[in-house]
């Protein structure tokens, strides 16, 4: 009675990696798999028998080019899996994933110029056609993951011009340039070949600014903002939780999942206390949904433990 926070299952999201090639597991998150449109249904019957309202897809496709044209196909492998889930489970919420990284032959997430440098502006609207993609595909959410300025209103604008403007977005507001993306970037082939993402992802070292790049999502019409990585940055959601009224999204991110599975596997924690300690922690920091690998794990537990 007394309890202040909950970790629910309806609250989490479970994201899930869409490929083009066939089901295999992701060798570094151990649990996870890259799933083939055929077989992703199946993995959300799972999802959705457990009480969990919402999914995240990652792309991976066959093919990349320099300006990641896959993202943005209306036959590329996200829209081929928002069709393959929708059509068997209407009501599930897909929240697709938008970012050029998985589909560029260099892994930046947005446009290179001849010097190297990462273009801004040229990236927008890219990032807009695939969403505009996703919608059409019949995705609920889209959520901008690739750090550039300005990318929430360009995708606003689109969405409403072609009619979508149903369609929510949640920005990845305040993403750090992290070190805890490593297992992903493993999952969906999505390393950068040269340089980092320190241009456009965020100082590990800055909170203040978290709390702007924030406002200034919200102020170009994000419906809902994340934070991310979680764990070492509890801080930074707590001050963004004070700083907006939109739902804040706790992003549970790779790193994070695999290195309580390898010390788990090792028998060297209590793998169910810790996920669930580390999931009420970022509910008390301010996070009103959980983006998790641990989404299945977590709402069987609740559900065996009657919560
Ligand atoms: C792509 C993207 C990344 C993640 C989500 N979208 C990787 C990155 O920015 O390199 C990280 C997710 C995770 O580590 O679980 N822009
Ligand atoms: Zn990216």
């Amino acid at each position: 009675m007394v309890r202040e926070n909950h970790v629910r299952a309806d609250e989490l999201i479970y994201p899930l990696f869409a490929t083009e090639g066939k089901t295999e597991p992701v060798a570094q998150m151990p649990g996870i798999m890259r799933f083939s449109s055929a077989d992703l249904p199946g993995e959300v019957a799972k999802a959705a028998a457990l009480g969990i309202k919402a999914v995240l897809l990652f792309g991976v496709p066959a093919h990349k080019d320099e300006l990641g044209t896959g993202a943005y196909s209306d036959d590329g492998i996200v829209p081929r899996a928002i069709r393959a889930i929708k059509a068997a489970y209407p009501r599930m919420v897909v929240i697709a994933d938008v970012c050029l990284c998985e589909y560029t032959s260099h892994g930046h997430c947005g446009a290179v110029g001849e010097d190297g440098r990462i273009l801004n502006d040229a990236t927008l609207p890219l990032l807009a056609k695939a969403a505009v993609a996703y919608a059409k595909a019949g995705a609920d959410i889209v959520a901008p993951s690739d750090m550039m300025d300005g990318r929430v209103a360009a995708i606003r604008a689109a969405l409403d011009a072609e009619g979508f403007e149903d369609i929510a977005i949640m920005s990845y507001s305040a993403k750090f340039a992290s070190a805890y993306y490593g297992p992903f970037r493993e999952a969906a082939g999505s390393a950068p070949k040269h340089g980092d993402r320190r241009t456009y992802q965020m100082d590990p070292a800055n909170g203040r600014e978290a709390v702007r790049e924030v406002l200034a999502d919200v102020a170009e019409g994000a419906d809902f903002v994340i934070a991310k990585p979680a764990i070492a940055y509890l801080d930074v959601m707590k001050e963004i939780a004070s700083a907006t009224r939109l739902p804040v999204v706790a992003y549970n991110v790779s790193g994070e999942y695999s290195m309580v599975k390898a010390a788990a596997a090792n028998g060297w924690i209590d793998e169910k206390r810790v996920v669930m300690e580390n999931l009420v922690g970022m509910k008390r920091a301010g996070a009103k949904m959980i983006i998790t690998y641990h989404a299945l794990d977590a709402a069987r537990w609740l559900r065996e433990d009657g919560e």
